[in-house]
């Protein structure tokens, strides 16, 4: 058996979770399933990051204390999960004491190997990005609240990784996907790299957690929120469940928190000893009508209002099928509502009517046992029995919305086998070729339903059920002949464009 770990970002708890932290968390969940599907043993770790000044001024805009701000809006992201169906192994919050003590651990344990050291520091340092940024970054103009900061902090030895980094990245192609996002890390990696400011002193923002070996100052956010990714494997607590699980086999991000991710926790981990996770995948982002999603805009999509109107599935659907890997996405109701009618209701929902509308006119609702198949149905047994290794080389690339396609392209396919084979006129001369033709379709709808199951586990387990094949595999001969098709409702009703 096979060990697959992933990992989302920790979301800060500043707000409700949007669309976009809905769609890393559905990914790492469509990842799991696919997985689990195939017999590997998962661990899907998601969570939240409570420490760091925008945590911070948040519940101060709220006039609660921070940790209170961080239990009351929890929640919320726990029910958006559980509506979203994710099912996640481990759900972390940085203000738990299992983390607080791992930060701490390895804070000392990098502080005694001497890759920390104190310094002032002079320098810009923008408050909405919570970190110091360059002369050549504040003249780009693009960073708010920046202000010129004097100050006594504590540094990692950052600098001191530089060329093992270059040569890990330029060894291992996969470990940052897509190619771009390697090729941007490498074009940074050209500059010389500095070291990294990893304290705030406590007189300035005290939300966060103690330095061990100096209490006048807190951890910087990041190198606080970045440790989840070992402490919920068990780093020195659990060392065989660490074991087990560690190095993760993606960390999935958004391509704004690429270099956090490709340079400061690589750089981090070699200083600790430890192994590199195996990829670092960048999605890209989803624009709203082409502009960006901004609340002062006013064009923040809730999912749950989404899952609410239009049900769970459409909504994985969409995200999984809509973005293609490493790049922007646009999210419009019209083409949610496009993309639904076309794929959902007049594909996938409707080959599921029409054979069973068939089976019911022609067969009293059983399921027919075929005869024997001509050139048409090899067609479809190939499809299927060749869709496996093509969903997965689609996933090893980490293109979910290839290997959607893959099974929707097999139920485009018997939609139009049906269409040309016409088994309602064929039943007027030969029911045995027409017993033939509706068990190879319904037998070909089993199969891509058990392939989408991973990004619509309700509906398809809907479908299923109605096929009497819950727990079936994906090659061919799933579905039982003489099984009682229960008469049902539409599974995905047409929409009208509002
Ligand atoms: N707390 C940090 C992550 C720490 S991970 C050790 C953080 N949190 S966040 O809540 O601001 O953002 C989390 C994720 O949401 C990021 O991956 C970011 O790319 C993603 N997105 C924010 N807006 C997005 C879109 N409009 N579209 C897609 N993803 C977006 O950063």
């Amino acid at each position: 058996m096979k060990k697959f770990f992933v990992t989302t970002p920790i979301y800060y708890v500043n707000d409700k979770p949007h669309i976009g932290h809905a769609y890393t968390t559905i990914l790492a969940d469509v990842l799991s399933r696919f997985h689990r599907q195939q017999g590997d043993d998962v661990f899907f770790l998601t969570g939240l990051d409570e420490h760091g000044q925008k945590v911070l001024q948040a519940a101060e805009k709220r006039g609660v204390s921070p940790q209170q701000h961080c239990d009351e809006l929890a929640p919320r992201f726990l029910q958006l999960w559980d509506k979203l169906e994710i099912g996640y192994s481990d759900f972390i919050r940085t203000t738990q004491l299992r983390h607080v003590k791992v930060v701490q651990d390895v804070l000392q344990k990098v502080y005694d190997a001497g890759d920390i050291y104190q310094d002032e520091y002079t320098g810009w340092y923008s408050v909405a990005e919570e970190r110091f940024i360059t002369a050549t970054e504040k003249e780009s103009g693009q960073f708010r609240d920046v202000k010129e900061l004097k100050e006594k902090n504590w540094f990692f030895k950052m600098s001191k990784y530089q060329a093992q980094l270059i040569k890990t990245i330029e060894d291992n192609p996969g470990f940052i996907q897509p190619s771009h996002r390697r090729n941007e890390i490498l074009g940074f990696l050209k500059q010389p790299l500095g070291d990294l400011c990893i304290s705030r002193p406590k007189s300035r923002m005290s939300w966060g957690i103690d330095l061990p070996f100096d209490k006048d100052y807190v951890t910087y956010v990041w190198w606080d929120a970045l440790v989840n990714y070992i402490t919920a494997p068990g780093y020195g607590v659990d060392e065989n469940n660490f074991k087990k699980w560690w190095p993760a086999q993606v960390h999935l991000i958004g391509k704004d928190i690429l270099t956090t991710h490709a340079v400061y926790w690589p750089t981090m981990l070699f200083s600790l000893g430890l192994p590199l996770p195996q990829t670092i995948f960048a999605h890209g982002w989803w624009l709203i009508g082409e502009s960006k999603m901004s609340k002062s805009v006013g064009n923040v999509v809730n999912p749950l209002d989404l899952v609410d109107k239009y049900g769970v599935d459409p909504v994985r659907y969409f995200l999984m099928r809509e973005m293609i890997l490493g790049q922007d996405a646009n999210f419009t109701l019209d083409s949610f509502i496009k993309r639904y009618n076309s794929d959902l209701a007049n594909d996938f929902g409707n080959l599921l009517n029409r054979v069973g509308g068939l089976i019911t006119k022609l067969f009293n609702g059983e399921v027919p046992k075929p005869g024997k198949s001509e050139a048409t149905e090899t067609e479809i047994h190939n499809i299927v029995n060749a869709l496996p290794e093509k969903i997965n080389k689609c996933l090893s690339e980490w293109s979910v919305n290839g290997a959607i396609e893959e099974a929707m392209n097999l139920v485009r396919h018997t939609n139009k086998y049906i269409e040309s084979q016409a088994p309602w006129k064929v039943a007027k001369t030969d029911m045995e070729r027409t017993a033939t033709i509706l068990y190879t379709a319904t037998e070909a709808l089993r199969a891509a339903t058990v392939h989408l199951a991973a990004v619509m586990p309700a509906k398809t387990n809907t479908v299923l059920a109605i096929l009497g094949a819950k727990g079936t595999g994906p090659s061919w001969g799933g579905l039982k002949p003489g099984t009682k098709l229960p008469s049902h409702e539409a599974l995905f009703p047409r929409l009208e464009v509002e």
